[in-house]
């Protein structure tokens, strides 16, 4: 069998507020396979953003908290410089409240992973995140305000600019978690199209019905994955 394109061991994260610890991940093994779409389930939490966030290496588990690894090496020990990379050439990430700059058009938020370090750089960025958006319906939209679009033209711009350093995997958090549901559906049909096109994607997700579209799904259970429940019995 060939590694896993993203795996987790034994992961652990702890928050801290004030002095109260709040464990929130207490020993989470996953792993994502090349090519794969995953669903991952579970009730508001149980810490899916939390996995999320520490395997897109936007935060980082509690020290002796377990690993994460990418193509089998682990990302702790990666120099800034490597990690940056990572964050932005192997990850691209969608947030559930889109996070798009207001004060940017609908172009400069989608090519925006391009700018940053470790990214690809403006002119390519500006093309691909210019082919996306043409690709999601939006090249009419191009020098719009966020404000001025409807919730699923944002998800859509926030989705082109996950995809504009063209990642090996999107994680994506509850990407239809505040949309009617035939705009969901829309998202839905496009992050699949993404995945046949050979993407590997993860997904959070509430909606059983969506997991169902995913060739896999896992079940987070109080910061544990949930191995009780058989994946046929989540739909
Ligand atoms: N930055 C933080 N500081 C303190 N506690 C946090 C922080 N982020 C999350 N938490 C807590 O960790 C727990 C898990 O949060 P997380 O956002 O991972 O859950 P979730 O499964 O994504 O939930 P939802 O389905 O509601 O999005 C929650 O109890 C939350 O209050
Ligand atoms: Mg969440």
């Amino acid at each position: 069998m060939s590694r896993p394109l993203l795996e987790s061991r034994d992961l652990r994260k702890t928050y801290r507020l004030g002095r109260i610890d709040v464990p929130v991940l207490k020993g989470c093994s996953m792993h994502v396979d090349r090519g794969e779409f995953l669903a991952v389930l579970g009730s508001s939490g149980s810490g899916k953003s939390t996995l999320m966030h520490v395997l897109g290496g936007l935060d980082r588990p509690d020290r002796d908290g377990g690993e994460v690894l990418h193509d089998g090496q682990p990302l702790a020990g990666r120099s800034e410089r490597h990690l940056n990379r990572y964050r932005a050439r192997t990850i691209g990430f969608v947030f559930q409240f889109y996070h798009l700059l207001p004060e940017l058009t609908v172009l400069e938020n989608a090519m925006l992973p391009g700018l940053v370090p470790g990214g690809v750089g403006s002119g390519p960025a500006r093309r691909r995140a210019t082919m996306l958006l043409d690709r999601f319906g939006l090249s009419h939209r191009l020098n719009h305000r966020p404000r001025e679009l409807s919730g699923g033209e944002r998800q859509r711009t926030a989705i082109a600019r996950a995809m504009a350093n063209d990642p090996e995997v999107l994680l994506a958090d509850e990407p239809t978690g505040n949309l009617d549901e035939h705009t969901g559906g829309e998202i839905l049909e496009l992050l699949s199209e993404a995945h046949r096109d050979g993407l590997t994607i993860v997904m959070v997700t509430h909606d059983h019905l969506i997991a169902d579209r995913a060739d896999r799904a896992i079940h987070l259970v109080d910061g544990v994955l949930d191995t009780a429940t058989p994946a046929g019995a989540l739909a």
